[in-house]
């Protein structure tokens, strides 16, 4: 019912040398690869580059972040989702922890992007999560209600039909600390079942993706559980042979 999806987030990582070996690679082997959605998602600077390698493949390119602003103007240094479009970027990461807390993005913020990715037609990867604090102090579940509200509020449930979730338990990310399939599935299972409490139909189709430490040694038993729908995957996907690992465990 669900079709998986696994999205590599390289971050701010990549050379044109570096990016053309990454591409070569997941070329060679992505032909073996079925029932699985794909996309990659590199550094904006190198999204038309990534595009023009890709021609003709099944791969999708996505962003890591974009503007709230829907339009054009004087926004230093900032990229719009219309810039987005312009590329073929069939996705948008959102609200990624290391956005949240690095740059202070807000619930409120991740929202309006969310809200102006759905206007132009590119699909969010909207990212939620807790850190090792909040998992400890028992607010894991409230952290993640309210980075869900804020979209809900705005967009409303049918939105979700059009938005692809990441669960990024802070913690795990880039650490090699990966949740367990079980710690995973509890909170995907409360993610859907919160969505599921405005709309059945439409939390039964939401792809929900994991990210955090995912390996091609523990992608298995992660992409097993009911509620995993794939993964965002962040250090691995810079190497060719893991990540396509990684889009096979998921198929
Ligand atoms: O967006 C990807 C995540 O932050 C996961 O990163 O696989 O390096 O832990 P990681």
């Amino acid at each position: 019912m669900r079709k998986p999806f696994v999205a590599g987030n390289w971050k701010m990582h990549g050379s044109r040398e570096s990016i053309s070996n990454l591409l070569n690679g997941l070329s060679a082997q992505v032909d073996a690869v079925k029932g699985v959605d794909i996309a990659v998602c590199p550094p904006a600077l190198y999204i038309d580059f990534v595009q023009s390698q890709l021609q003709g493949s099944v791969i999708s390119v996505g962003a890591q972040n974009m503007a709230e602003e829907p339009v054009q103007g004087a926004f230093t240094g900032e990229v719009s989702v219309e810039m987005l479009k312009d590329m073929n970027c069939s996705y948008v990461i959102l609200g990624h922890s290391e956005r949240r807390s690095l740059y202070g993005e807000t619930d409120a913020q991740v929202a309006t992007k969310v809200q102006v990715a759905l206007d132009a037609g590119v699909t969010p990867i909207l990212c939620v999560g807790e850190t090792l604090a909040e998992r400890e102090s028992g607010v894991m579940e409230s952290v993640i209600a309210t980075q869900l509200d804020a979209v809900l509020e705005k967009s409303g449930i049918a939105a979700f039909e059009r938005i692809v979730i990441a669960y990024e338990p802070v913690w795990a990310i880039g650490t090699g600390v990966t949740a367990t399939p079980e710690q995973a599935q509890e909170v995907h299972a409360f993610i859907r079942g919160k969505l599921a409490q405005a709309d059945a139909a439409v939390a039964e189709k939401v792809i929900i993706q994991y990210g955090g430490s995912v390996k091609p040694d523990n992608a298995v038993e992660l992409f097993g559980q009911p509620d995993i729908d794939g993964g965002l995957i962040g250090g691995a996907s810079l190497n060719a042979d893991d990540f396509m690992a990684i889009c096979k465990a998921a198929s």
